[in-house]
């Protein structure tokens, strides 16, 4: 939960409240770019040509100063406002009987800086899609500190710059539009207009954008920065609760008086009938009865497994015993209570320890055991398994645990683990199971 100072509310996670609060405050992630109410000025005044939009790498610069250039030619942020005007995106409003998703709040609250008129600074443009401040913070709080020769990462997180180097902070932020909140909110209407699903995880989303940052010897000397895999798992941990949050609030828990099933499992309504003749529950839940989309509570118990493997089994029966109070109030109240519980104490186990080496891949086989363990895994959680699992092996690769041959086998069966899930049409829970089994047979040499 949050703990938050009054004073620390107005310098917005200032340089102040970090020096006395020091990490206790480390959890807590300020008010997010979008939900401020400073003045945004637009992509043309952090990326002119004589800022973040140079041609040429600045001489004696620290960073790179053609972020710009990076966002407009190879991030799909910069297109997010002309998707709503494309032939999808005007599919899909039609659909909802919107009259053009350019326009449409619901559509613009992730597809742009959607911030009132009155903040819009001369050079502010809504259709310059998800811009540097959707991220960065409004340019109007911080930019005069920023141009300062004194400027460093820490004075213009003081002066209202958003900490997206911190991880927890980073997957509030991307998660907001990643998987929605109570202002940016994705409801299985717009599903099934034909939007597609959503789906994250932070450090392989993060790489994807892709970097417009160097994270070399310099960058880690300014500013602090997580590793993959605390980037992973702040994402795992951010999603769950985010997930827990959605289930809770009865504004974006329900759709008039049906669930809010865009949190629901696709596929416990969307299959044939009688399509799978070895049909069963999933361990622990009832037959025919819609789930959640469990896919972070599954992730995180690899992660419990070898950071706190007390709370492995404690996380797998509450998230259970959530699925199973779904339709009661009092009970599914209780369930959100006590998983966040936990979610709180695996926080607090993760920050007591410095991560160790081959964390990754201890981390990776204790989600191959779970795999293996929670028959049939469905999609969504299957999907969520597959992108970890990548990301932690990946990140052990580039840290230099794996013998060149051994990382060529270990990608084949990533590869093959991939394959086995196909798409939500094609995923047969049997054939990803006999995959991870045989990823985990090469982890174990
Ligand atoms: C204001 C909402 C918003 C925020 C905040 C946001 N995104 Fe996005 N992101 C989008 C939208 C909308 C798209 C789809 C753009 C399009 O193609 O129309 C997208 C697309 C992406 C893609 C491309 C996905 C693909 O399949 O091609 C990546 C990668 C991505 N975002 C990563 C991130 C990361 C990492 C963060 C946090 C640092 C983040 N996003 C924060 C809205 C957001
Ligand atoms: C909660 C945030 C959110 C809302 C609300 C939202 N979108 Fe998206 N949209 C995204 C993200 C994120 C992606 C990228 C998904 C990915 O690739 O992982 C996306 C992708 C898309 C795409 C596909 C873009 C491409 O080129 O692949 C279209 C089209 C689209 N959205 C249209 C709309 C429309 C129209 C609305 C309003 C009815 C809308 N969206 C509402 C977040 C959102
Ligand atoms: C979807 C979110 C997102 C958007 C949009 C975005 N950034 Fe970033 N940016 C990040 C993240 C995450 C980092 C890495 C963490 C950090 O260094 O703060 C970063 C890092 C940076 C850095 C730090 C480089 C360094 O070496 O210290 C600069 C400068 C920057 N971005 C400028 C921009 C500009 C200019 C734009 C718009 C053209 C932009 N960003 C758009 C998320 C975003
Ligand atoms: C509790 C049952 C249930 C769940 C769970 C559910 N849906 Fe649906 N879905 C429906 C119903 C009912 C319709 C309307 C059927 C129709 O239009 O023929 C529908 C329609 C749709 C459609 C449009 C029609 C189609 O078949 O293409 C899409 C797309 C869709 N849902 C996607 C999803 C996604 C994605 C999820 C998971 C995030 C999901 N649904 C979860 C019951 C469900």
């Amino acid at each position: 939960m949050r703990t938050r100072l009054p004073t620390c509310v107005r310098a917005a996670f200032g340089l102040l409240c970090a020096l006395l609060l020091g990490s206790a405050l480390a959890a807590d992630v300020p008010p997010l770019p979008a939900d401020r109410d400073a003045r945004f000025l637009g992509v043309d005044t952090c990326g002119s040509s004589e800022c973040h939009g140079s041609a040429e790498p600045w001489r004696n610069a620290t960073v790179l100063m053609r972020e710009r250039r990076i966002w407009d030619a190879h991030d799909s942020h910069a297109k997010a406002y002309a998707s709503l005007g494309s032939d999808a995106g005007q599919r899909i409003a039609k659909n909802l009987g919107l009259a053009d998703a350019t326009q449409a709040p619901e559509c613009l609250v992730c597809h742009s800086t959607y911030v009132p008129a009155a903040q819009r600074g001369p050079k502010f443009r809504l259709d310059a899609g998800v811009g540097c401040e959707s991220c960065h913070g409004p340019g109007g709080s911080f930019l005069r500190a920023h141009v300062q020769v004194t400027s460093r990462h820490q004075t213009n997180i003081a002066a209202g710059m958003f900490p997206t180097t911190n991880p927890e902070a980073r997957a509030a932020l991307c998660l907001s539009c990643h998987q929605g909140d109570a202002t940016r909110r994705i409801t299985h209407r717009i599903y099934g207009a034909g939007h597609p699903r959503l789906r994250f995880e932070l450090d392989t989303y993060s790489v994807n954008q892709p970097y417009h940052f160097n994270p070399d010897a310099d960058y880690r000397r300014r500013k602090p920065t997580a590793s993959h895999f605390q980037l992973w798992a702040a994402g795992q941990l951010r999603a769950a609760r985010a997930l827990l949050t959605q289930v809770g609030d009865p504004k974006q828990a329900s759709a008039g008086i049906f669930p809010e099933l865009a949190q629901y499992d696709c596929h416990a309504c969307h299959q044939a009938i009688g399509d799978d003749p070895g049909y069963k529950p999933r361990p622990g839940l009832r037959a025919g009865a819609p789930t959640l989309i469990d896919a972070p509570l599954v992730a995180l118990r690899g992660l419990t497994a070898v950071v706190d493997p007390a709370l492995t089994d404690r996380l797998r029966d509450e998230t259970r015993t959530l699925q199973l109070a779904l339709n009661d109030p009092a009970k599914r109240a209780a369930a959100i209570a006590a998983l966040n519980r936990t979610l709180a104490a695996l926080d607090a186990s993760l920050r007591a320890r410095a991560e160790q080496a081959g964390d990754g891949r201890h981390v990776a086989r204790a989600l191959n055991a779970m795999v293996a363990a929670e028959r049939p895994l469905p999609f969504t959680a299957a999907e969520g398994a597959a992108m970890s699992l990548s990301t932690l092996l990946l990140a052990e690769h580039e840290a230099g645990r794996f013998a060149d041959g051994d990382y060529v086998r270990v990608n084949k069966a990533l590869d093959a683990v991939y394959a086995a899930l196909g798409d939500e049409r094609t995923y047969r829970p049997a054939a990803l199971a006999d995959a991870v089994a045989a990823l985990d047979q090469e982890l174990a040499q």
